[in-house]
């Protein structure tokens, strides 16, 4: 009988991309999710893709602990990937208890409900924001984590440190972090992507509003770096690269693989790619021409991380695989597919 596994968070970004990848990898889904920070459109894409119209979405807050109950009294869940997250840099500064208050009630409701439950396996959606500005990239797992710089920053090792405390602590259950490095892209479908909420914060969506005429001109922070071109270097990961990562990590959790109770993955390309660099790939990927302009730098970004992601080829078998140039042609056609349907062209 298929394994079940519960996306808290499904109906966001990664979690739609990861919930698609689930379902053809042969596992059945439930996804809950609080809709704070979503709208139906990636869940409606998300059963055009699989074909699954009885997808089960679960709304629901994951603060509230008899909701949870609840949710796993219903379903059999045998894996959680837990996404639900507040996760604006900005806005985790001014209003730090929302995110503190949020991120941390909701994890520790889902370990210890998992607990009960008898539902072994956890995995959380971590961030290369835990190493801070590293001393030196490609960043090991092992590489030192940084003080972080936000509240939001903070949630993300903290959440870590509870999730590898309780695994320790509690044999019945068994823990995965993965670190997200910059995820980009959306599905080659266009029927799921990002949907930023207001001015977009994160790079790829705020060249794709300039390229689609929202925003007047892509400002890039700061060229002034000590880089090759001056400007920052990231690791963009596709998001269907990093949703892939999920399933293995789940695999190896409920075929029994793993080597340690709690166990930490990057998930990257290992490439880094400076904002310009990228700038030129959308543009040619695309045959865009886009209105950007230098800008002084941006509070708090590092200069340059990207992962050294041979753990995670080695022990989950996974790779990945698409260039810079699909997954940048891949945004754009997501952004056409929305302006089209939100009938702004
Ligand atoms: N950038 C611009 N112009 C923009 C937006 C971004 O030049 O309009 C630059 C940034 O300065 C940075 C690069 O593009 O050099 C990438 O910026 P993003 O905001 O897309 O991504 P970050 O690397 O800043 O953010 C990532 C994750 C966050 C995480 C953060 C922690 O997206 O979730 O790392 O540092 F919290």
């Amino acid at each position: 009988m298929a394994k079940t596994v519960l996306v808290s968070g499904g109906a966001g970004f990664i979690g739609s991309h990861v919930t698609v990848e689930l379902i053809s990898a042969g596992y059945d889904v439930v996804v809950a999710d609080n809709m704070s920070n979503c709208d139906m459109t990636c869940f409606e894409g998300v059963k055009k893709i699989t074909g699954r119209e009885d997808l089960p979405l679960v709304k629901m807050d994951f603060c509230d602990a008899e909701a949870v109950e609840e949710l796993f009294t219903t379903y059999k869940i045998d894996a959680v990937i837990h996404f639900a997250g507040f996760k604006a840099v900005g806005e985790s500064v001014y209003e730090p208890l929302k995110y503190y208050g949020n991120n941390l009630t909701s994890f520790i409701n889902v370990i210890e409900t998992s607990r009960r439950h008898g539902c072994e396996n956890i995995l959380f959606s971590s961030s290369a924001t835990v190493y801070g500005e590293p001393d030196k990239s490609p960043v090991t797992e092992k590489s030192p984590r940084k003080p972080a710089t936000s509240p939001y920053g903070n949630t993300k090792q903290i959440c870590e440190d509870i999730l590898r405390d309780s695994v320790k602590a509690y044999p019945e259950i068994k823990g995965i972090a993965l670190r997200y490095f910059n995820p980009i892209g959306a599905h080659p479908s266009a029927l799921i992507g990002e949907l930023p909420r207001g001015v977009p914060n994160n790079l790829v969506p705020y060249i794709t509003q300039t390229a689609a005429g929202i925003r007047e001109c892509l400002s890039i922070y700061g060229n002034d770096y000590p880089t090759p071109d001056g400007t920052c270097l990231r690791d963009y990961i596709d998001i269907t690269d990093l949703a892939k990562a999920h399933v293995y990590a789940v695999r190896r959790m409920l075929e029994g693989k793993m080597e340690e109770e709690y166990e930490i993955f990057n998930i990257g390309t290992g490439k880094p790619v400076s904002v310009m660099e990228l700038v030129t790939a959308f543009q040619k990927a695309n045959g865009i021409k886009l209105n950007y302009k230098f800008a002084p730098r941006r509070a708090g970004d590092v200069t340059a991380i990207w992962a050294d992601p041979s753990l995670a080829n080695k022990k989950l078998g996974w790779k990945a695989e698409r260039t810079i140039e699909e997954t940048l042609k891949s945004a754009w056609d997501w952004q056409l597919h929305l302006d089209k349907t939100l009938g702004r062209k």
